[in-house]
């Protein structure tokens, strides 16, 4: 590994989303993530450095980031001399993302060619371990070992869900507990690790800690059920990957779930999609598509609750709106 000193370049996040109608803290916590993610990237100049800067340079949202900042300074902490612990969670995300990407067989990512298309699958599955070990050699130095024992339960979680979403694949009798298992242990528990750790970092007490994961899990529920919708519905544009691959790759996610609830007609429809070899996917993938918008199968958020646990102002109502935005976004 090739390392020269630290040192923050330029920020620059092509395809990421933009600040516009972020608080002004949150913009000076993003610009922070950015350039502790900079002296991340301009350590290491070797192949498997490139693979994992070919999709932190590809922007991103930086949403679990932007969480801890968030959760901190609802309790008065301004995360930011402790931006390095902060941005660890981004590099768990960007390794868990090389490596959902080889799992899936996904050719596209924020907008680029998925690393394991660009370099290969060797390298971007041991530039996701590389960047899981950054993460827990930032926590090792700075952080608490309430931090580090917080980061490996996420992580393992994470594994245990991406393993747990295979297991089923092409299995319609898979039900909404399935998917909603999947989505808790891939996704949310890196959102509550994200909220928890902003509390964290303020020095919270357990009362705060816990509403912060309660928060984060529900949230982080939200939005994967919301990244599960958008795969039968989203714009590939707006989303940087093509529409279409769950159903593709066999998965029951949590909108096709809700769907064979309540059309039991959908489970065929389904089956035929899976069935249909080329030619004809299409025309039923757009079945399966109508019949679900029909159902009007979603999942509500539920994480404005859990913010009763952290103290009211103007930060406790940011993030009740993150969770709505969560619910309606395009991307
Ligand atoms: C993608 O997460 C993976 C999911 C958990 C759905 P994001 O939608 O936060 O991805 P980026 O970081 O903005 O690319
Ligand atoms: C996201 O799973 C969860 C992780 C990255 C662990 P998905 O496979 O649903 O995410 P996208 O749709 O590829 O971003
Ligand atoms: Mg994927
Ligand atoms: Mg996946």
């Amino acid at each position: 590994v090739a390392a020269t000193p630290e040192g923050a370049s330029d920020v620059r996040r092509p395809g990421s989303a933009p600040a516009a109608g972020l608080p002004a803290e949150s913009v000076d916590d993003l610009r922070a993530v950015e350039e502790s993610l900079c002296r991340f990237r301009a350590r290491h100049a070797s192949r498997i450095g490139a693979a994992a800067r070919h999709l932190l340079d590809a922007g991103g949202k930086r949403l679990r980031p932007l969480l801890s900042c968030a959760t901190a300074r609802a309790l008065g902490h301004d995360p930011r001399p402790q931006i390095d612990l902060v941005a660890a969670v981004e590099l768990v995300h960007a390794g868990s993302l090389l490596h959902d990407d080889v799992i899936d067989g996904a050719e596209l990512r924020r907008g680029r060619r998925a690393a394991h298309a660009e370099f290969d699958a060797h390298t971007a599955i041991l530039a996701g371990d590389f960047l899981f070990s950054w993460a827990f050699d930032r926590l090792a130095r700075d952080g608490s070992r309430e931090l580090q024992i917080a980061m490996g339960d996420a992580i393992r979680n994470l594994c245990e869900g991406e393993v747990l979403e295979r297991e089923r694949r092409f299995d319609a009798t898979a039900d909404l507990a399935h998917a909603r298992l999947v989505n808790r242990l891939k996704t949310a528990e890196l959102f509550a690790y994200a909220a928890e750790a902003g509390t964290l970092l303020a020095g919270a007490d357990e009362s705060a800690r816990g509403a912060a994961r309660a928060y984060g899990l529900a949230l982080g529920e939200a939005f994967q059920t919301v990244d599960d919708l958008l795969d039968w519905a989203g714009d590939a544009a707006a989303l940087g990957k093509p529409p279409g691959q769950d159903l593709a790759e066999g998965l029951v996610t949590v909108p096709a779930a809700l769907g064979l609830e309540r059309d039991p007609e959908l489970r065929g429809a389904i089956r035929a999609a899976w069935d249909a070899a080329g030619g004809d996917g299409g025309r039923a993938a757009d079945e399966v598509r109508g019949r679900l918008e029909r159902c009007g199968a979603f999942a509500a958020a539920r994480a404005g609750e859990a913010l009763a646990g952290l103290p009211a102002g103007p930060w406790r109502d940011r993030l009740a709106q993150a969770a709505r935005a969560a619910v309606s976004r395009d991307r």
